[in-house]
């Protein structure tokens, strides 16, 4: 079994009994995180912007751990003294613990106000198990080729609107991906993303879809 742990906003706990990964680590509510939690082995960055790269260097520091980004954002970690491994979109790469795949999202990455290569998704293979992290992104159609190329057992889906898909288009999202299940998420963490779950939820249902609506600090099994 594979626990995935929500933080909140796009930060996402992987845990397979082995290994850690960590996504977008940018923590709302610290409290939520215990210190086991945060013994993570890798640290998976979509983009540069602060609510996503959170504390991700003094997470590398204090573990040894690696992050696994788009090549910009690699090196520019590298260049702050942490282990990286940098990618671009399209590309897989195997790590101890299974598969990272980078695909294309609609979105901007910079970080302190540098250019920091495209922002991505990113599809993580653990105990056979696929998981895909949308990052921020807009609506686009080759959600469906991701979907065909890759069975995903578990689509994480920014639901927020203003920098990413809103509902409506996050529910489509879904429709093309095809995901067994989806947990929303880049929602709620400050009012001008504020976004209603159990609207979206209905709709994923009215697609044949399952959503999970998991609150912050909540962990799931797949
Ligand atoms: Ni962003
Ligand atoms: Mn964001």
């Amino acid at each position: 079994m594979l626990k995935v742990k929500y933080f909140g906003h796009s930060a996402f706990l992987l845990d397979n009994g082995k290994e850690k990964i960590i996504i977008d680590p940018f923590i709302p509510d610290k409290n939520l995180a215990t210190e086991e939690d945060l013994k993570v082995n890798y640290i998976v960055l979509t983009h540069g912007h602060s609510d996503h790269f959170g504390n991700a260097l003094e997470l590398a520091k204090n573990n040894d751990a690696t992050i696994i980004s788009v090549y910009e954002l690699a090196n520019y970690c590298g260049s702050q003294d942490v282990k990286a491994h940098g990618m671009c979109v399209g590309g897989s790469h195997d790590f101890s613990f299974g598969k990272v795949k980078l695909t294309i999202a609609h979105h901007s990455s910079s970080h302190e106000g540098q250019y920091m290569g495209s922002a991505v998704g990113a599809i993580i293979t653990i105990d056979s198990k696929n998981v895909y992290h949308c990052g921020d992104t807009g609506l686009f159609y080759d959600m469906k080729l991701i979907g065909e190329l890759t069975p995903i057992d578990l689509m994480l889906v920014p639901i927020g609107d203003n920098y990413t898909m809103g509902v409506d288009d996050a529910a489509k999202a879904v429709e093309f991906c095809n995901p067994k299940a989806v947990i929303p998420m880049h929602y709620n963490t400050f009012p001008l993303i504020n976004a209603d779950s159990d609207l979206f939820a209905d709709k994923v249902k009215k697609i044949g879809k399952k959503a999970i609506i998991v609150k912050p600090g909540e962990t799931i099994e797949i």
